[in-house]
């Protein structure tokens, strides 16, 4: 049986969202919607009471098959502002290491009361695959799933350049740079910035981290970097993503510094007032010196603490709050 996309389980037929699976299939006023939400919520989302009846009674679980301090860590702090009551369920100690799949994970979970699962996971279209053994009512967010989607990171990023640069996005020129084959975040962030207007989205990386051109159809594509940088508004730094990497993609790590790398001299040939976005975590000296992780136009710290606020709003939307 083939699995419907994701953009078809997502979204009910009244334009609200059942689920959030990808950013791609996303109207525009969806993510506008979300953005607007989150941007209200920033307030609370770094501390205070004032949300706490919001989800009260609800319950979310953080479902996590692969590593995360963000991701997992924002979710955790969204939902418990709001008021849900939260599982941090550790996949680890689970009976996941008995052989339990994620399907009978989540249905067993699921009968204990959950209503909302927040699933990272290894393997690409596992977490709308999940969506199969969930109940109707059953929410479920991608916090991300291979190398295919990120949508909360995606929209954390929009939200931090909206910010940045304000709403109308099509003068704006975003360069995203490094390992875009492996990554998720690169996927949505390229999905949102199309959906949003941006027109001039580049691409920059080794040919062997770069994905097949199919995928950056409207982009500017190139290998090297320094010829990029002229008029760039915003960068956005990939992780080199070596656990998901076969050997001899990149010839070293100093290598790719010296080539893909952004430190000072480089940011100083984008625009003067361009700012400097990563996902993280960061491998400083590998994709990122310190001097620009650390500098005044780095918006890494804003990324994080957005991502508080855009994890209420998308759960707010999903559970009725
Ligand atoms: N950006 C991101 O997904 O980070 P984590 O892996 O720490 O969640």
């Amino acid at each position: 049986m083939n699995m419907p996309a994701p953009s078809d389980l997502q979204i009910r037929p009244d334009g609200t969202l059942r689920h959030l699976l990808s950013i791609e299939g996303l109207p525009r006023s969806t993510l506008e919607r979300l953005l607007d939400a989150a941007q209200t919520l920033r307030p609370q989302a770094l501390g205070g009471t004032a949300l706490r009846q919001r989800l009260a009674g609800r319950t979310v679980c953080n479902l996590f098959f692969e590593p995360s301090t963000r991701t997992r860590s924002a979710f955790h702090f969204a939902a418990s502002r709001l008021g849900a009551d939260v599982l941090g369920f550790d996949v680890s100690t689970s009976s996941t290491g008995k052989g339990e799949t994620p399907a009978d994970t989540l249905r067993t979970l699921e009968a204990m009361g959950v209503d909302c699962f927040v699933v990272r996971a290894r393997e690409d279209g596992a977490v709308a695959a999940l969506t199969a053994a969930a109940k109707p009512q059953t929410a479920l967010i991608n916090a991300g799933d291979g190398r295919h989607q990120h949508p909360t990171q995606g929209l954390l990023d929009m939200l931090t350049l909206r910010q940045a640069r304000g709403e109308d996005f099509s003068n704006l020129s975003v360069l995203i740079v490094g390992d875009v084959r492996h990554s998720r975040v690169a996927r949505s962030d390229i999905a949102a910035l199309r959906t949003l207007g941006c027109r001039d989205i580049r691409v920059c990386g080794p040919a062997s981290l770069l994905p097949d051109a199919g995928e950056l159809q409207g982009c500017t594509v190139g290998h090297d970097l320094d010829a990029m940088l002229d008029g760039v508004d915003a960068l956005m730094m990939l992780r080199l993503q070596r656990e998901r990497m076969v050997e001899g993609l990149v010839p070293s790590l100093e290598r790719y510094f010296a080539d893909y790398g952004l430190d000072e001299r480089r940011l100083a040939r984008a625009k003067p007032e361009a700012v400097v976005l990563h996902p993280g975590p960061m491998n400083r000296g590998v994709e990122i010196a310190d001097a620009v992780a650390d500098g005044a136009q780095s918006l890494i710290r804003e990324q994080v603490s957005n991502g508080v606020a855009v994890r209420m709003a998308v759960m707010l939307e999903l559970l009725g709050g």
